[in-house]
């Protein structure tokens, strides 16, 4: 069985101050699926939940939530994978210390900074030598799909960033439409599936397996995620604006693992 996750990223939001009190709310919330965390932390049939603060926040976070939920930063440097004359930069050995997960290449980062396949792909082996468990992030932009090219770009995407990647085990990918990240216009659920069945596919092409999570993200919401997940091809969600609500992200966790526990 494929393992289930469901990964708020935070993105540039929230002081030390808020990021504490949103990690409160948190820990009240999901008091009970805590626990679950804290005595099964090696079942794979639990839904992880991971939360991407800024890099600033981190710490607190982890001081509240670590080893109740899962935490992942939202990158890390390409330019080396321990420490060194970086001026600016954070590398995976640094944020190990609090985080088991990084998101990589999310399309934010490819589009605003030029994060391209060959820097993404440095990262992923990066974090295998962290032991950092990437979420590597694929997805086209409006005009990409206008053109009817989307398949054959995702799947181009795919291939450069995991060329030299060979830690399967540790892979997670999330399909991110660009369209769909914050405009509140989610991918209609069998388009995401078809292209959710065509990474996994790939996937099984380059790796040899088939139990690689795939996510979709792109506004999710409490009120999208049932049909996203119904068909049982998406193994869970990235959530960026639906997360920094708790009560919001706390009811998404909740459809999905009364979903996911029939
Ligand atoms: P969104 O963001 O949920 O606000 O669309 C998703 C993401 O950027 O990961």
């Amino acid at each position: 069985m494929r393992e289930k996750l469901l990964i708020a990223n935070w993105k540039m939001n929230f002081s030390v101050i808020e990021s504490s009190k949103k990690s409160r709310q948190l820990e009240v919330l999901f008091e009970d699926k805590l626990q679950n965390r804290m005595q099964n932390k090696k079942n794979k049939s639990d839904v992880k939940i991971i939360i991407c603060p800024n890099y600033l926040s981190l710490k607190s976070v982890h001081d509240i939530l670590g080893g109740k939920l899962y935490l992942g930063v939202q990158s890390i440097t390409h330019l080396s994978e321990s420490e060194g004359a970086f001026t600016g930069e954070i590398s995976g050995a640094l944020v190990r210390e609090f985080a088991e997960f990084a998101i990589i290449g999310h399309s934010e980062r490819r589009n605003m900074l030029m994060e391209t396949n060959s820097e993404i792909s440095e990262k992923l082996l990066f974090c295998s030598k962290n032991n950092i468990r990437p979420i590597l992030c694929l997805g086209e932009n409006q005009e990409t799909r206008s053109n009817d090219s989307h398949l054959t770009y995702v799947i181009n995407q795919l291939r450069n960033s995991v060329s030299d990647f060979k830690e399967w085990g540790s892979l997670i990918v999330a399909y991110e439409p660009v369209w769909a990240i914050g405009t509140g216009v989610a991918c209609e659920p069998e388009d995401a599936v078809q292209m959710i069945r065509t990474i996994r596919k790939e996937l099984k092409i380059i790796s040899g397996s088939d139990l690689i999570p795939v996510l979709y993200g792109g506004s999710v919401s409490s009120s999208n995620i049932g049909v996203l997940i119904d068909s049982g091809d998406i193994d869970g969600a990235l959530i960026g604006t639906s997360s920094m609500n708790p009560l919001e992200f706390h009811e998404i966790i909740n459809i999905c693992t009364k979903m996911w526990g029939k």
